[in-house]
């Protein structure tokens, strides 16, 4: 009896959509939201269940029948987007993934191992994709003999990142500038042999390949931000555009002042150097640009200039007359090529100090190597601080490391309200396992574009 009843019901149905497309499709559109819309106003179920009354829940819930009803050709997982999707406004969840790995000293083998666990290279030592950015901090040269064939492929997975979105970005330690000084204690002679003679290997690193890929590929201090509303890599802080009230000779900081309540992603960025951002050195600001600046004015008096006998055996002739007093500084044991302090001070001192140095920067945790733990990666005064120096090299045999920093930037509740969802999750990681040094979550408001 019933059976036959629904028969006839769809027959003439088929009747009445004749001439339509899909009949199925359309019944399955019309039928559930208006079976919904009867039991919540007919029955007066939004007295029982009173969330139902809210129009976005009934959108959502009309939204969740017609997704279920058609998830097979969609799929789970394509119905759990759409569905968030439409929840949102159509605003989409950003992700970013950084991996950053520290001295590496003329040990291409090893730097292979680290590239490839973290998911930066392929097995062939290609460019993967899994990684947005990978960061090295410097000290590639030095205490082993791969050095061209590092810088080399420094240079090739920079194009190959490139080509597929990615960015590499990378740094010139101490070991570098020493090099470029002509103060080559550290330098293997095996090493020297694979440039052939002194005379060449003065040559390809000051305007030679490497020197050069050095002057336009390498810089000596990054900001790099977790979302791309504060603008690429290296965008100068504080914007020019901004008046911060911030003077350099302010004794007292008052910390907050930098963070303005209408842009909460102000400070959502890294800083990268190879030493440390000394609290008192005097050219933080802004930042990187200055430090960049500088480092890019004394690396081209040190490549043009007539190449010093290096040290040993001969004298250690230093730095060029011409270098002015804050490109000294740049190279001093304050500045950022060499100061160890965020590695060395005890807690009280570095976790007192760091929150200026990030507020300056417009960052909220700053990484750096130089200073290395054999043991593994080093995150002081909650992840403020993160050394990742663990001697890579053999000439070390410390552990092989890398950090990973995975950052997402997720649309929450309706589009109207602009609210989202802030979560960078930091992590070490080593060849047979990871740890999570810092889970950082939290709600922010606001219009959030590339800019
Ligand atoms: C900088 O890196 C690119 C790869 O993106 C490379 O092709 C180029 O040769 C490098 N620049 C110099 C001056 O070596």
């Amino acid at each position: 009896m019933q059976g036959a009843k629904t028969a006839v019901y769809q027959s003439q149905l088929r009747r009445h959509c004749k001439g339509l497309p899909n009949h199925s499709f359309l019944f399955w559109v019309l039928v559930p939201p208006l079976v919904i819309f009867y039991l919540v106003y007919t029955l007066e179920l939004h007295h029982i269940f009173p969330e139902l009354t809210d129009i976005k829940e009934i959108r959502g819930a009309l939204l969740k029948v017609f997704f279920l009803v058609f998830k097979p050709p969609l799929g789970s997982a394509g119905y759990d987007e759409l569905f968030k999707a439409v929840r949102s406004g159509g605003r989409e969840p950003f992700v970013r993934h950084i991996v950053a790995v520290g001295d590496l000293h003329g040990d291409l083998p090893n730097a292979r191992k680290v590239l490839q666990f973290s998911g930066v290279v392929d097995d062939f030592g290609n460019w993967a994709g899994h990684a947005d950015f990978f960061v090295q901090t410097g000290d590639i040269i030095d205490r082993g003999d791969d050095t061209i064939a590092l810088f080399d492929w420094m240079d090739r997975l920079r194009g190959q990142a490139a080509a597929s979105g990615g960015t590499v970005l990378s740094h010139l330690g101490n070991h570098e500038w020493m090099n470029a000084l002509g103060d080559w204690r550290y330098v293997y002679p095996t090493e020297i042999q694979t440039f052939g003679t002194v005379a060449n290997r003065q040559k390809m690193i000051s305007t030679g390949r490497i020197g050069r890929s050095w002057a336009s590929n390498y810089t000596t201090a990054s900001r790099l931000p977790l979302h791309p509303s504060l603008g690429p890599p290296n965008t100068p802080f504080p914007p020019q555009t901004k008046h911060l009230h911030y003077q350099k000779d302010d004794v007292e900081l008052d910390t907050p002042y930098y963070y303005d309540d209408n842009e909460p992603l102000s400070h959502s960025a890294l800083s990268f150097v190879h030493g440390g951002l000394s609290p008192t050195y005097e050219d933080l600001t802004p930042f990187p640009s200055r430090i960049n600046e500088l480092s890019d004015s004394l690396l081209r008096k040190l490549q043009h200039r007539q190449q010093p006998p290096p040290h040993p055996p001969n004298r250690y002739s230093g730095l060029p007359p011409s270098a002015t007093q804050a490109e000294v500084e740049l190279y001093n044991a304050n500045g950022p090529l060499w100061y160890r302090g965020w590695a060395m001070d005890p807690d009280d001192k570095v976790c007192a100090d760091v929150d200026q140095v990030l507020a300056k920067t417009g960052t909220r945790r700053m990484i750096m190597g130089h200073t290395p733990d054999f043991k593994g990666i080093v995150s002081r005064c909650k992840g403020k601080i993160i050394i990742i120096d663990t001697g890579i090299s053999h000439a070390y045999g410390g552990v092989l490391s890398a950090l990973s920093i995975h950052y997402t930037l997720t649309p929450i509740g309706d589009d109207v309200e602009q609210r989202w969802v802030e979560k960078e999750v930091v992590s070490a990681l080593y060849p047979e396992r990871q740890e999570v040094l810092v889970v950082d979550e939290r709600e922010v408001v606001g219009d959030f574009r590339a800019r």
